[in-house]
């Protein structure tokens, strides 16, 4: 079956009053056209004709660079009949206003598959739900119209190709649609439910209902989490924090390098992907700990979260100490702890205005929040499992 669709986007607009063509109008961020051609190509015509402004031609063209583009009419009508010159004699022939841009590609492929079933003229359409009455020009109600018989009209409407021409090349009279048009040249029309999808953007409401039609997009599922590391200061060692060496200021005490500000940010990872604590997963009796680096646990604890489908999207952590002052390595800390855990992490400072521990300088003390995406744990691998993790010692204590 040899397919062609004509798509009448030559409109001006007028009731949706934006001062463009409808077709230009911007839908989620793209021109209604962009939309229409997407629903189109879904049912992979043979041949497709755009029908456009003929102020909007070389715009058109470059929006659809598959289809023929020509200028439109004054009228729908004529608009259809400039689309359907462009056409070569093929099976099937669908119109299709550019207006009803978001209908579902399915609606294409049921009005064609009608058309080649019972060779004829093919409508889709919805039910009328409200009462309707006839009213005389001042308002008065003359009669309820029994709603049984009624139907809405949408498009696409699919016609056998050569008995659409003859019917267009025989009009004299203008019709409000194709149907009307191949009716009056004695053709036979037939029905098949229409589809909210294709509902028509006529004003702007309808514009604004369209940016919100259809499936939400996926939210993704964000968690946050909290972690906090104190590790007491021993002159002795050097000093680690951040994943950094501090020469020349005091180290910090711990069965690892004692280095608050990772241990910090590794239970707020843990504990967003409600995997437990860094003291319940690498705690002080596993070897490959001691006298580590914050780097090995930042990374044993990524590879904990991709085993529980997580990815992190932002980290931030505070250090409170007297010493060191992180100003001047801000940046620096803030680097490499962003590409270890390949996200942005913001990194802060602060004294406790000489109080406690911190105050005294007898320790330093972390705080970190780590925001984690939730998505589809990969499958799972031998010894991989991530079960609930017990509450445990930290590795500095
Ligand atoms: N159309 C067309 N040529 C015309 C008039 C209409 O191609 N001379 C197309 C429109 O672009 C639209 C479809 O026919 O895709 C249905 O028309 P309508 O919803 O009335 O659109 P507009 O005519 O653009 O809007 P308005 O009547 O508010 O000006
Ligand atoms: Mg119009």
């Amino acid at each position: 079956m040899s397919l062609g669709i004509v798509l009448v986007a030559a409109g001006s607009g007028t009731r949706l009053g934006l001062g463009v063509p409808k077709a230009f109008a911007p839908l989620r961020g793209e021109p209604v056209l962009v939309h229409a051609l997407r629903g189109i190509a879904a049912a992979s015509p043979d041949r497709i004709v755009v029908v456009a402004p003929v102020e909007r031609l070389a715009e058109a063209r470059s929006l659809a660079p598959d289809a023929v583009v020509v200028a439109g009419g004054s009228t729908r009508q004529a608009s259809v009949a400039a689309g359907l010159a462009e056409l070569p004699v093929l099976d099937v022939v669908l119109v299709h206003d550019a207006a009803r841009c978001l209908t579902a590609p399915a609606l294409f492929r049921a009005v064609a598959d009608a058309v080649v079933a019972h060779d004829c003229g093919v409508v889709p359409v919805l039910p009328v739900t409200d009462t309707m009455k006839r009213v005389d020009a001042g308002g008065a109600v003359l009669g309820t119209v029994d709603r049984s018989e009624l139907r809405h009209v949408q498009t696409p409407q699919g016609f056998p190709g050569a008995a659409l021409a003859a019917a267009y090349a025989a009009a004299t009279d203008d019709h409000t649609d194709d149907a009307a048009l191949f009716a009056a040249a004695g053709g036979e029309v037939r029905t098949v439910p229409g589809d909210a999808s294709a509902a028509k953007i006529t004003t702007l409401d309808d514009l604004v209902r369209a940016e919100g039609a259809g499936a939400a997009p996926p939210v993704p599922a964000l968690r946050t989490g909290i972690g906090t590391d104190v590790h007491a200061v021993d002159p002795a060692r050097e000093l680690w924090l951040g994943g950094l060496h501090w020469p020349g200021e005091a180290g910090l005490a711990g069965h690892s390098d004692g280095d608050a500000v990772c241990h910090a940010i590794c239970d707020a990872l843990l504990s967003a992907a409600g995997l437990g604590d860094i003291g319940g997963r690498f705690g002080t009796a596993d070897p490959r700990f001691e006298h580590a680096h914050g780097d090995v646990f930042l990374t044993a604890t990524l590879e904990l979260l991709a085993t529980a489908g997580c990815t992190v999207a932002n980290v931030a952590v505070q250090i409170v100490g007297e010493r060191p002052r992180i100003g001047t390595r801000r940046d620096e800390l803030q680097a490499h702890l962003g590409a270890l855990l390949g996200a942005p992490v913001s990194v802060a400072g602060t004294t406790s205005d000489g109080l406690g521990f911190t105050g005294r300088g007898e320790g330093v003390a972390a705080v970190a929040t780590a925001l984690v995406v939730v998505g589809e744990p990969p499958p799972a691998v031998a010894g991989g499992a991530v079960g609930p993790a017990p509450i445990g010692r930290g590795p500095g204590e």
